[in-house]
């Protein structure tokens, strides 16, 4: 019923625009003129085509730093990405200080030593953080930049958050990589508790994941994908 309310409201708004105002709108948007449909149906755009099938959740990263206008970049895709309404109710939260970063890495160890057991260990618990802090500060930490995808609880439409989220990570996702960059969508390995507290995030915002980005080492071989037959179904069940 509410959606259905919100998007009656968005077919009467966009009627109510004069079409010098609809004309206006879209060619005020950032991707600019329309796109004559006969150009493009059925051609698939190379370079996105080879995003999709090249994009890897990457868990080790080079120093290398990131220019400030790639990360702006990857987040002006994301924001393209569809929302319920349109209400784009998202926050992206770079963090790029080295300090935070290890603050972070910090405090998964600290999250993660509830898992070591002296009655079971082999290590002492000064051992068992070292090689837990080594194996973050190798993997997801080795990272110079983290964004955290975050929705707005008190958005227009916050019963449709879960399905903007993570849209618009899977849009960040792929532009990243367009540009080269490594990504991991991450949900437990890097706990909310972590996030919440070590960022300072505000009730309001809710996580939709947390990824690392930055040049991998090496772009991992892809990990086993279920055939394309299982996935289609046409016409009937
Ligand atoms: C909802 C979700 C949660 C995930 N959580 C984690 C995580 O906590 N840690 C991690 O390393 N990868 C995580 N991943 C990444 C998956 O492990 C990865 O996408 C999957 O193994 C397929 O590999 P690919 O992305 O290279 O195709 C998550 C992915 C999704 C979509």
């Amino acid at each position: 019923m509410k959606k259905a309310g919100f998007l009656i409201i968005s077919f009467l708004l966009i009627g109510s625009l004069s079409k010098a105002q609809m004309v206006k709108s879209i060619s005020s948007m950032p991707s600019d003129k329309p796109i004559p449909v006969k150009e493009v149906v059925g051609k698939p755009e190379p370079i996105i085509w080879d995003v999709f099938q090249k994009r890897r959740s990457v868990r080790k990263f080079r120093n290398d730093s990131i220019p400030k206008s790639d990360i702006v970049k990857i987040i002006d895709a994301a924001r393209m990405a569809p929302t319920s309404g349109n209400q784009q109710p998202w926050k992206f939260l770079v963090i790029r200080d080295r300090m935070v970063i290890n603050k972070m890495m910090e405090a998964c160890v600290a999250s993660a030593m509830v898992r070591y057991n002296p009655a079971t260990a082999s290590q002492t618990k000064e051992q068992y953080a070292e090689k837990l802090r080594k194996t973050y500060s190798d993997g997801y930490f080795s990272a110079p930049v983290f964004i955290v995808v975050l929705t707005d609880n008190n958005s227009l439409y916050a019963d449709y958050n879960h399905w903007d989220g993570p849209l618009a990570a899977g849009y960040l996702l792929l532009a990243a990589r367009a540009l080269g960059y490594g990504t991991v969508f991450i949900t437990d390995a890097i706990p909310e508790s972590v996030t919440t507290e070590v960022l300072q995030i505000p009730e309001r915002y809710t996580r939709v994941c947390i990824t690392p980005l930055g040049v991998p080492v090496e772009w991992p071989v892809t990990p086993e994908k279920k055939r394309l037959e299982e996935f289609i179904v046409i016409d009937k069940f």
